[in-house]
């Protein structure tokens, strides 16, 4: 094997440093299915004293990303940098038009730009890669992109981002608050640079962007995500929710129909037992329903160094036997405009944690306003008053509804609070039943 297929990798954090673990272990296996030798010949870091467990002395190192990109004795630029804007967006710019292929795990600057890179990236005639942009090591674009090809695809869900499993999950198991398990998350670098986009839903809304656009053939569209984190969500709420038969999970959800489509990333309420709801920790899940090949759930690892830079392998592999095509399945011209379903309500059931006033009557109102609404109440948990409420003592009342619309449930609790039956802004959490 004398041919070689020679990296550049800008960005030698979390995932970069999986990429040389990798390579270093299994240089000569990836080399027999690529078909040709896999050499990194360039990289790019901020700081070239910090010790990485590999010798890198024999590379060509380059402080500006950019300049990587457009070294000529690079075939394949993998970019590992993140961030929607420079010095990614630069440097993959550069890269492909310079002729190279392109490798990225930047979910940010494809939810931003995937199209026109998709388009110059044709253009060119090379390929642009992110297997490890969307639920780290799960093969997910693969099996969007090859797989499925022969289903229209109606729905995707799933659990996409490492950082707020791994939190809910300790939440619920140990009962950790949340800032010192993400701590930990970030230590074990799950989380993204700022972990904000993680905590906020944003690095799943930029996920399922891409892979939104992946399954209905239709335009990349981030702004379209109605998005909601998990900074709210207090270990009361799991430990209800979990009494009353629950997980609460960071869900992104995609539907295609008729009326167009809808892609929303909210906590989520999901049913002990029901798809995703045993995927905990960093793992995650993307269910998938094809109209011929039906529902698929795919599960792994979904942040952190090795898993992420496993998905980088396969793409380089792909790029080596000449395996690679339009980005998003097909033509990025061919990408049909995004039609946003009508704004349409969540219909189903709904957590309410509503920190009620301890007087006489009060449930009895509470009751009375979601009567009004014609909200059904599916099971209550009362418990008694915390000691430390003062001046006015209060008692959480926790309430699952039966499906409802989210505008009534909304106006029952704007009743409630506006009515002063509660020391608190109510918390509700949507419950799918998948
Ligand atoms: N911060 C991301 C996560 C990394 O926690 O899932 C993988 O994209």
């Amino acid at each position: 094997m004398t041919k070689s297929l020679r990296l550049g990798i800008a960005g030698l954090g979390t995932v970069g440093g999986g990429v040389l673990d990798i390579l270093a272990k299994h240089g000569a296996l990836v080399a027999a299915r690529a078909g040709v030798k896999i050499e990194v010949v360039a990289v790019s870091a901020r700081d070239r004293s910090k010790k990485r467990g590999h010798d890198l002395s024999a590379l060509t190192w380059y402080e500006d990303p950019v300049k990587l990109a457009a070294d000529p004795n690079v075939d394949v630029f993998i970019e590992l940098i993140g961030g929607e804007g420079n010095p990614a967006k630069a440097a993959v710019e550069v890269a492909l038009n310079s002729k190279k292929h392109v490798i990225t795990a930047n979910k940010a600057l494809l939810a931003h730009h995937g199209a026109a890179l998709a388009k110059l990236a044709e253009a060119q005639g090379v390929a642009l890669n992110f297997e490890a942009s969307v639920a780290g090591g799960i093969p997910i674009i693969k099996t969007l992109r090859e797989g499925l090809a022969g289903n229209r695809v109606g729905k995707l869900f799933g659990i996409m981002n490492g950082t707020c499993n791994y939190i809910l999950t300790k939440m619920a198991n140990e009962g950790r608050s949340f800032a010192d398990v993400l701590k930990e998350a970030q230590a074990l670098g799950y989380a993204e640079a700022d972990p904000t986009f993680d905590v906020g839903g944003f690095d799943t809304a930029h996920k399922l962007a891409v892979i939104t656009s992946l399954a209905f053939g239709s335009q990349v569209n981030l702004a379209a995500i109605d998005i909601e984190g998990i900074e709210a969500i207090t270990l009361e709420d799991i430990r209800n929710a979990s009494e009353m038969g629950y997980k609460i999970k960071l869900l992104g959800v995609a539907v295609a129909s008729e009326e167009g489509i809808e892609q929303r990333v909210h906590p989520t309420l999901v049913p002990k037992g029901s798809p995703v709801s045993d995927t905990d920790g960093v793992f995650n899940a993307v269910v998938v329903k094809g109209d011929f090949v039906g529902d698929l759930m795919l599960e792994g690892r979904g942040a952190g160094a090795h898993p992420t830079a496993s998905a980088v392998l396969s793409d380089v592999v792909d790029i080596a036997r000449g395996n690679f095509r339009p980005a998003f399945g097909v033509p990025a011209a061919e990408l049909r405009p995004y039609k946003a379903a009508p704004q349409k309500a969540h219909e189903g059931g709904y957590y309410v944690a509503l920190e009620l006033h301890d007087k006489p009557g009060a449930v009895a109102a509470v009751a009375r306003i979601l009567a009004d609404e014609k909200i059904s109440i599916e099971s209550i948990v009362q418990r008694g008053k915390k000691e430390k409420d003062t001046p006015r003592a209060t008692a959480p009342f926790i309430l699952i509804t039966h499906d409802t619309v989210e505008t009534a449930m909304r106006a029952a609790l704007s009743r409630i609070e506006r009515d002063g039956h509660v020391a608190s802004h109510p918390r509700m959490i949507r419950i799918e039943r998948l």
